[in-house]
């Protein structure tokens, strides 16, 4: 059975990665992020009833023109196609959780199918997003709640198979958009720079567009989006703003639970930082091997990778993540760590939405990592919190 300590994701054996698993201890000594008074709580998950909180990293506009551009951004979000397919970000990212979850891509099906005009009346249903990204067949997408993400290969990259091939397809989970809007690195493999980017490649790839979206609209949507968040004391997680504690536990449980999130932690080793979301030294991506499994059996695609030897390496995987990006083999199969804020409504989790719950969740760790049962039982107790 693998251990945490291959999580270092370079293969390395068992004593190297001890020691970088200890030097990571040992740097968890200096986090002192996770003391201090309690926090506020004011979970917002209704998106449409949310206020928005200001954004606060952008001294140049008057408030008013931010909470201008903040309402034009939210109604882009909710109503405009660019003359596409008909979706809009809404048909995607939820009102309430800013995600989507298979029952609730299932009870939109059932409702449109029984509609006289039939499955195309939700936009959510385009044949891009189908099984096999042409037919009307719908069954991944109902059951994963995954979506069809077209990716180039980057130069060092070759697909075995096919070698003319310049592209793939993977499948992927919706990330939330509350909170998104203080996320350092963008999408499951930080593929985007900027919420302004992600939006036009949104509007282009899922929407389908017909017309371009201006500079300005982009940057309203994204405005929007840097309204959004599940509470709000990460207003406050914007640069030069105070960030956000861990919230204090009031049952055993949690505070065991919460323990595994404090200097030393297992968990803190990589959700650390305000948003829960970096290594201790600060770190993005690691691979906790979620593609390796590939619980949901997604095709296995060949890939042939170039080191900067000039050998080759071949690598067999559903979606290689950051690797894609990078161009670099060692990066195969790591993922971005995503925050943890908000976490208990934005199931299914990581990035092919493989774990159902955050039971599914823990199930994956104990693989890997030094949990009992209990110790799950009060992580999740813990993670209800945040
Ligand atoms: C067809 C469904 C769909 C539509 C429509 C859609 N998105 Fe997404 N969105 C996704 C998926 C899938 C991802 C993650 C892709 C990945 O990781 O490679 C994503 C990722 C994002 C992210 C990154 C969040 C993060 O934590 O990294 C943001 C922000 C976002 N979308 C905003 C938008 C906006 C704005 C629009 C409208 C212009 C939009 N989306 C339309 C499916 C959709
Ligand atoms: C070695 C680094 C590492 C450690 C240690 C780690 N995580 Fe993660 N975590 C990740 C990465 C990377 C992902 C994303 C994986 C993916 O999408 O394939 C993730 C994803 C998650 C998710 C899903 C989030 C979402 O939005 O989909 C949860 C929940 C989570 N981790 C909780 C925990 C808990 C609880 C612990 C401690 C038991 C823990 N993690 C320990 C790196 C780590």
């Amino acid at each position: 059975m693998k251990t945490i300590f291959l999580f270092r994701n370079k293969a390395v054996g068992l004593n190297d990665s001890l020691s970088s698993f200890c030097q990571l201890a040992v740097t968890a000594q200096c986090l002192c992020l996770f003391a201090g008074p309690p926090r506020l709580d004011g979970a917002q998950s209704e998106l449409e009833d949310a206020a928005p909180a200001s954004f606060q990293g952008n001294p140049r506009q008057s408030h008013i023109v931010e909470q201008e551009q903040i309402a034009h951004g939210r109604k882009l979000f909710m109503r405009e196609t660019f003359d596409g397919n008909g979706r809009s970000c809404v048909a995607c990212h939820a009102i309430t959780t800013g995600t989507l979850a298979p029952v609730e891509a299932q009870a939109r099906y059932q409702r449109a199918v029984s509609s006289p005009k039939g499955v195309q009346i939700d936009p959510l249903f385009r044949s891009i997003d189908s099984d096999d990204g042409v037919s009307e067949k719908y069954d991944r997408l109902l059951t994963n709640a995954t979506i069809r993400v077209h990716l180039d290969l980057p130069p060092e990259v070759t697909l075995e198979t096919d070698p003319a091939r310049r592209s793939i397809v993977v499948n992927r989970g919706i990330p939330s958009v509350i909170n998104a809007g203080l996320a350092v690195v963008l999408m499951a493999d930080g593929r985007e720079p900027s919420l302004e980017s992600q939006a036009l490649h949104a509007i282009l790839g899922h929407a389908q567009a017909a017309r371009l979206p201006t500079q300005a609209q982009l940057e309203d949507i994204a405005q929007y989006e840097r309204s959004l968040f599940s509470r709000p004391e990460l207003a406050g997680a914007v640069p030069d703003g105070s960030a956000p504690l861990l919230p204090p536990a009031s049952t055993p449980e949690e505070s065991r639970g919460r323990k595994h999130f404090e200097r030393g932690g297992l968990c803190a080793l990589c959700h650390s930082g305000p948003l829960l979301n970096t290594t201790l030294d600060d770190r993005h991506f690691e691979n906790i091997f979620v593609s390796e499994r590939n619980v949901l059996q997604n095709p296995v695609q060949h890939f042939l990778f170039q080191n900067a030897d000039a050998t080759m390496k071949s690598v067999e995987t559903p979606d290689p993540g950051l690797a894609l990006i990078t161009g670099d083999v060692a990066d195969v199969n790591s993922f971005r760590i995503p925050t943890l804020w908000n976490i208990k409504n934005t199931a299914p989790y990581f990035h092919d939405n493989s774990a159902q719950t955050l039971e599914d969740v823990l199930a994956h760790y104990r693989l890997y990592l030094p949990l009992s049962a209990e110790d799950s039982r009060d992580i999740i107790a813990f993670l209800k919190l945040l």
